[in-house]
């Protein structure tokens, strides 16, 4: 029997949520173990983001979040070392569960976007990967 070691692989799966409207307008409910599959420890967003700006070009080694776009656009990238993913956030309908050793960047955001995010930890810059090469050493080392 050997001595199990934690697999901090990333993964990025998008998620569809399901609108509660009448003729009133439109809601979204998110709730931690409906659709929010973890411990919510912090949530921020991400608004008035100047025109050609990108952000992100990160990874975390243990974290978990669940982007949502409520207002505008954007664009999100997830590499997990291997595949490249592009997602269009573009209606609050749509969500992003990211985990673990994911490096991800924001780019095209739409004027009025605001990028709500649920995070599984509170913020800790010793759980940020900043340089893609070390990213893909942590990816070796422990995806
Ligand atoms: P960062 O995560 O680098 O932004 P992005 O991924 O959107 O490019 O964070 C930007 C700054 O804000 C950085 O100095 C850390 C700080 N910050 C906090 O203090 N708390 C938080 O929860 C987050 C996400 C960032």
């Amino acid at each position: 029997m050997g001595c199990s070691v934690e697999s901090l692989k990333g993964s990025t799966e998008p998620h569809k949520l399901a609108v509660l409207g009448d003729e009133r307008g439109s809601l979204i409910a998110l709730e931690q173990g409906q659709n929010i599959p973890f411990e919510i420890r912090r949530a921020y967003y991400i608004f008035n983001t100047k025109k050609d700006v990108s952000r992100g070009f990160h990874a975390h080694y243990r974290l978990q979040q669940y982007i949502v776009c409520v207002s505008g656009r954007c664009r999100i990238l997830t590499d997990d070392g291997v595949t490249v993913q592009n997602t269009w956030l573009d209606t609050p309908q749509k969500a992003l569960h990211v985990k673990n050793l994911i490096w991800r960047e924001m780019h095209d955001f739409s004027e009025d976007c605001v990028l709500l995010v649920f995070a599984s930890d509170h913020y800790k810059e010793s759980d940020y990967i900043r340089n893609y090469n070390d990213f893909k050493l942590a990816v070796k080392r422990y995806a």
